[in-house]
């Protein structure tokens, strides 16, 4: 039996993917550019397996058994073996991995309750442990083509940093892959707070909402063909010149661009709720209270805000946010007892500047806060979610 294991990221879009030319290759309307986060907080954890005696493919997540029988798993799994299988043409010596079956066990070190999309990190780690095991001399980009077929915005994951998204113009995909804007150490003092949205119903998931708006936003036209292209290299500057301010206005505007082609949609989907909403406006206030822009607000196909910062500006901002989310988990395990009273200090000093109303109500529309920064893209690890000797879960 042969084993191998590797580490995953979650990234969050600044440039949001939202639309597919072709659906079954996951081929986008538009590039798009993403911040990846730390493994600390947010990581899979996937191991591979192969060996002649398995009967049959087989993946485990969280500890349960699961189907493989999606047609983008199938096709993740097919170029793997595909590659794999190039290389056993060439050399003779090579034990058959392609012609051999897969158990591959994947955990997450979140509550998926959290609400977060794992399926980017989650289709990225198995790529990843799978082309290990294969060593695969591929590089990350082409490998990353392969992350796409599984879900859009796991490609994305296969790089740490600040990681773009090309969209490519082939039919076939082979130029659709993710490339590196900059290495997490160019720009490391990123940090990001996700405010976990407590959500009543479950959100319109983002593959067929994408649909939706492919089909029916007027506005979603004038996105793809105008906004996003300019968007895309301000960006991709912005991230080069390590410029938060326009970084993070950049950041903002493309976030409600992709919700207001959502509401634009037909029948219209609403991923924001009313605490989304507060906490944009609680993110310009501040943002207007200091005079300058030391925060970004981002959401996805839910209810969840990321806000991204800099390190620098942290004791300005949490004068804010530890204020109001102060009772909400999540803090006590990042920050001691007196750094959280710093916070307070801090609010207590400036209070009487204040521009605007706080909403004392607001963080009960909050169930948690991951407090968490900018990391590095796939990890080898001695961790084995494999036991060696039955070729399970251990
Ligand atoms: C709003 O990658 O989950 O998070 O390709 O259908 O699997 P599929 O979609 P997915 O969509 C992510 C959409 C988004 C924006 C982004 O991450 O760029």
């Amino acid at each position: 039996m042969y084993i191998a294991s590797t580490t995953a990221p979650v990234n969050i879009a600044t440039l949001k993917y939202w639309g597919k030319r072709d659906k079954t290759l996951n081929l986008p309307t538009n590039s798009s550019i993403s911040v990846t986060l730390s493994q600390e907080d947010l990581r899979t954890l996937t191991s591979a397996a192969t060996s002649e005696t398995f009967s049959e493919d087989q993946l485990w997540l969280n500890g349960k058994l699961e189907s493989l029988a999606s047609e983008r798993t199938q096709m993740c799994l097919a170029d793997l073996r595909q590659l794999r299988a190039e290389l056993e043409s060439q050399d003779d010596s090579l034990p058959k991995f392609s012609q051999w079956k897969l158990h591959i066990v994947s955990e997450n070190n979140f509550p998926t309750a959290a609400g977060l999309a794992s399926s980017a990190a989650g289709f990225s780690a198995l790529v990843v442990a799978i082309a290990k095991l294969y060593k695969l001399p591929q590089s990350m980009s082409e490998i990353s083509k392969i992350a796409r077929k599984g879900s859009g915005s796991a490609c994305r994951s296969l790089f740490g940093g600040y990681v773009a998204w090309e969209m490519g113009v082939e039919e076939d995909g082979s130029d659709s892959k993710a490339v590196e804007v900059a290495p997490l150490e160019h720009w490391d003092n990123m940090k990001a707070v996700i405010l976990v949205v407590s959500a009543d119903k479950k959100d319109t998931p983002s593959t067929s909402g994408m649909q939706t708006t492919v089909h029916t936003s007027d506005l979603f036209q004038w996105r793809i063909k105008e906004v996003v292209p300019t968007r895309f290299e301000e960006m991709k500057k912005s991230i080069v010149e390590k410029n938060f301010p326009v970084f993070a206005d950049l950041t903002m505007k493309d976030s409600n661009s992709f919700h207001a082609t959502c509401l634009d949609s037909f029948p219209p989907i609403f991923y924001l709720n009313d605490t989304s909403k507060k906490i944009i406006k609680l993110v310009h206030a501040i943002n207007e209270f200091y005079k300058e822009t030391i925060a970004a607000y981002t959401f996805d196909a839910g209810p969840n805000a990321v806000i991204y910062y800099e390190s620098q500006n942290e004791s300005k901002l949490f004068a804010f946010l530890y204020k109001l989310f102060g009772k909400v988990s999540g803090w006590e395990s990042k920050y001691t007892t007196e750094s959280l009273t710093a916070f307070t200090t801090e609010f207590e000093t400036i209070k009487e500047q204040l521009n605007f109303a706080i909403d004392e109500e607001l963080y009960k529309g909050v169930s948690r806060v991951i407090l968490t920064q900018a990391g590095p893209g796939p990890q080898d690890t001695d961790l084995c979610l494999i036991s060696e000797a039955t070729g399970l879960p251990k």
